[in-house]
């Protein structure tokens, strides 16, 4: 038992929690160009909390876009190399008048720490980094070689991430990576996460007359551009089934087998619960035939993120509005891919617009879904350090969020990803009042803490000299 790590982790806990609270503090927004000085002086904070946690090299990344840090603690060649993948960017915080205390002041109440990034992923990097320095402070050095890369620009798609991938070449070579930006499956079920969707964006506008026009003088001879892309996208999807109706968006799809669908069955998902941190729904709604946690899972969707077009001020307007337009995302399962999809969509939008009106669609960048594999040997590892932390063994789960990094380590750089998140269902990520249970922070650094120590169990043999063997 890593009595010295837990008993080094219990005496700096408040630490802990005042170090990251000076990390949210940024608004490292990556989606907002205005904010780019704010991600890059992040980017700052992170290595220099790197550097303090003990890390021998830390650097700034640059790429064409926001910049991202590198830092190594090679212990010795000899032993397993693991590289960590983190992101410190975070999302928009609109609706603003929804926060309850503002997203980049932190604030702690009921034992939770309220802020953007709390969880996704600041506080989690954090975990990383202070699992390291229990390592360096209690026993001088880490019982694996680390890598850690953490980026800036996961929340926009990881855009300029293959590039930065392929130019680090060696200095991400690794056994196996290990990344903490997911949940766990409900407060006392813990978690690996063995399965991640990828990412289709589409934008679409559609175009009408020049002007808006008076409703009245025109209105019933001019097709309205509003009315016109509601239908189109209401085509989409078969209201009876659930199913997304453009052509051949499931032909790539490759369903799970029977052994998971029944390993998903004997889970132990609340429904009620789900509709509860789902903002009070009343009703699941989706695809015939499938459960919640595998149309969440396992099936691909279509979701309308964002629409405007005509008037919104206060009283009325009677206008025909000249535009209209709105931002689709498609979730997608193995094997299915981002481009394809997203000119499956475009297609579909095109061959359902209305005379009258002229549509334009952009295929936005993607990410591609990935399965990373259950019986991995640092996937026992992590089962141990999170069993042992959570006093329960964590069952296997997908996730339908998507981190496009994995799957590019996997077909890249050829290294399988754990994920090993400790999140919870109510954190609030990406909405008004995210926040992190501050004893899953401390929980999470010390399950990262015992990783290392499993890790180096469970494949330190793989690279070890011979002569080293005595
Ligand atoms: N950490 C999330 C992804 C996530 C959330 C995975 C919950 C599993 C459970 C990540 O920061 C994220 O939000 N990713 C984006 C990626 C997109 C912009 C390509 C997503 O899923 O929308
Ligand atoms: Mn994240
Ligand atoms: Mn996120």
């Amino acid at each position: 038992m890593p009595l010295d790590l837990d008993a080094y982790c219990a005496a700096n806990q408040p630490r802990f929690l005042a170090e990251l609270v000076e990390l949210l503090r940024i608004p490292s927004i990556s989606a907002d160009p205005a904010y780019a000085a704010d991600v890059r002086r992040n980017a700052g904070h992170v290595a220099g909390a790197a550097r303090a946690a003990g890390f021998s090299v830390v650097e700034i990344v640059e790429t064409e876009g926001h910049p991202a840090v590198y830092a190594e603690a090679i212990t010795d060649p000899a032993l397993p190399t693991v590289l960590v993948y983190g992101h410190h960017d975070v999302q928009p915080v609109d609706p603003l008048d929804e926060w309850v205390s503002p997203p980049f002041e932190p604030q702690v109440r009921d034992g939770r720490l309220y802020a953007r990034g709390a969880v996704d992923d600041k506080g989690q990097v954090f975990m990383h980094l202070k699992a390291v320095e229990a390592h360096m402070r209690t026993r001088g050095r880490l019982p694996v070689n680390l890598r850690l890369l953490v980026e800036g620009e996961e929340e926009i798609g990881s855009v300029h991430f293959e590039q930065l991938v392929e130019t680090m070449g060696e200095r991400l070579s690794a056994d196996v990576a290990v990344i903490s930006d997911t949940g766990i499956f409900a407060r006392d079920v813990p978690s690996l996460t063995v399965g991640l969707r990828g990412l289709a964006g589409v934008e679409v506008e559609v175009r009408g007359p020049s002007l808006d026009l008076h409703s009245g003088v025109f209105g019933g001879a001019v097709q309205n551009p509003v009315d016109a892309l509601a239908r189109m996208l209401a085509s989409l999807r078969d209201p009876v089934t659930g199913r997304v109706t453009v052509a051949g968006f499931y032909d790539d799809v490759v369903e799970p087998t029977e052994a998971e669908r029944a390993a998903y069955r004997s889970l132990p998902f609340d429904e009620s619960a789900f509709r509860k941190v789902a903002g009070g729904i009343g009703a699941t709604v989706g695809e015939e035939g499938w459960s919640v946690l595998e149309r969440r899972w396992v099936r691909p969707t279509l979701e309308i993120n964002g629409i405007w077009g005509g008037y919104q001020g206060p009283g009325a307007k009677t206008i025909i509005p000249a535009h209209a337009g709105a931002k689709i995302s498609c979730r997608l399962v193995p094997n299915q891919r981002p481009d394809v999809i997203g000119r499956l969509v475009a297609e579909a939008l095109r061959a359902a617009t209305p005379p009258g009106v002229t549509c334009e669609v952009e295929v936005r960048h993607g990410g591609n879904p990935v399965i990373t594999p259950a019986d991995h040997p640092a996937v026992r590892a992590a089962s141990r350090a999170m069993g042992s932390v959570f006093g329960r063994e964590p069952v296997i789960i997908r996730e339908g969020g998507s981190i496009p990094p994995v799957e590019v380590f996997q077909r890249v750089l050829g290294i399988q990803s754990v994920l090993v998140g400790v999140g919870l269902p109510d954190d609030c990520i990406h909405a008004p009042n995210e926040k992190f249970d501050l004893d899953h922070y401390a929980m999470g650094i010390r399950i990262l803490a015992r990783l290392w120590d499993e890790v180096a169990a469970e494949m330190g043999d793989q690279r070890r000299v011979p002569s080293a063997d005595k």
